[in-house]
């Protein structure tokens, strides 16, 4: 591991700021499930980063002169203190302290918002963890000059965001990312995600992803839990040789802007990750029926039209649907008119690929 003591306050200093970041949520097509150690995965995935669901968080930060060891913070949520966000953030920020050991001797006063309504069950932690990295990682630099680099910084900010939530490593990145250690792409690694926009073919630049909110309900297995069960689950091996295949077959396919062959893939992937669930122990059914209704009418569509419109689902009943920006408007009229009536009060969240996350302040 890198040296990081030279990271540290002089005592006398009495340095503080304010840093801001807005970062996204993001989707993996190849998907994460299943991890060891200090937050490292059992396969390698691949996501696409959003546009529209976004954590904004501003932290402002202030020397201490006193300090022992933990790091020390204040967070408020959509302008509510909550507690045990609070202990969470604490707990993270602690966890880091060997990457950035000036951690302990500021004050963090955090504040964070979501541009969804956090009862839609989107996963948050993506973009919550990379928003909060992405301003530790800020405030290094400012603090010590010591990423100059944007690939450094880069390259930090993910590993951090790693250790909040793995999936979060991944939306550093504008348009495509790479999280996970593989032969079939120079640079990969499983401590960061890495860029992949470059290898991606410009369909893939702008696909859509309409969340359709199916239910609202809060998610009966945390992703932690859900991760744990990898290590009980008779198919778990079979699954991590399988992601490593279908990752090399996705990257063909966005390579080639083979539209097909990628919405096959993410239906599989999305497919494999419910079935490890219901074959876990506990066992868990995430799906909901309006769940199973959308699958097959999106199934039935494509038949019918011969439409590019695929599926991908996370670790929760809502669905992604997924299509080309050239497509966008006869997919909408269907959507509006069939799959619409299945979303609660009418939810459906429109994304794309996006631009990744951007410095506020
Ligand atoms: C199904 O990144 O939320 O969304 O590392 O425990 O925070 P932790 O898990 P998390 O898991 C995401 C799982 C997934 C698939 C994916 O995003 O790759």
């Amino acid at each position: 591991m890198e040296n990081y003591d030279k990271l540290r306050l002089a005592d006398s200093k009495n340095v503080n700021g304010k840093v801001t970041w807005h970062s996204p949520s993001n989707l993996a097509i190849i998907k994460y499930w299943g991890k060891h150690g200090i937050q490292l995965p059992n396969n390698p995935s691949l996501s696409m980063t959003l546009t529209n669901a976004i954590s904004k968080t501003t932290v402002e930060y202030q020397q201490r002169s006193n300090y022992s060891g933990g790091a020390e913070v204040t967070f408020e949520f959509e302008g509510k203190q909550l507690p045990k966000f609070q202990e969470r953030i604490k707990r993270y920020l602690t966890s880091i302290k060997p990457f950035v050991p000036f951690i302990e001797q500021l004050q963090f006063d955090i504040k964070s918002e979501n541009t969804f309504p956090h009862s839609s069950g989107i996963a948050s932690s993506a973009s919550a963890m990379s928003a909060l990295a992405l301003c530790i990682t800020t405030i290094e630099d400012e603090l010590f000059n010591s990423l100059p680099e944007i690939e450094d910084f880069e390259r930090k900010a993910s590993l951090l965001a790693r250790l909040g939530s793995g999936s979060a490593s991944r939306s550093i990145f504008d348009s495509w990312a790479l999280w996970g250690k593989t032969g079939d792409v120079e640079g990969s690694s499983d401590e960061y995600a890495i860029p992949m926009k470059e290898k991606v073919h410009p369909t893939f630049h702008s696909l859509h992803d309409d969340i359709l909110i199916v239910s609202s309900t809060e998610k009966s297995v945390s992703s932690s839990d859900g991760h744990a069960l990898m290590d009980t689950n008779t198919y778990a091996s079979t699954r991590y040789d399988e992601a490593k295949r279908q990752l090399f077959y996705l990257l063909e396919a966005l390579k080639q802007g083979d539209i097909e062959r990628f919405g096959k893939i993410a239906e599989q992937e999305a497919m494999s990750l419910h079935a490890l669930m219901m074959v876990s122990n506990p066992s868990y059914i995430l799906m909901e029926p309006a769940t199973l209704a959308v699958i097959k009418k999106v199934r039935g569509y494509r038949k019918d039209t011969g439409a590019h419109l695929y599926f991908s689902l996370d670790a929760g009943p809502n669905v992604h649907l997924l299509y080309p920006d050239s497509e966008a408007e006869q997919i909408n009229e269907f959507i509006q008119n069939e799959l619409k009536q299945y979303c609660v009060n009418g939810l459906i969240i429109n994304d794309k690929v996006g631009p990744g996350p951007i410095q506020i302040d």
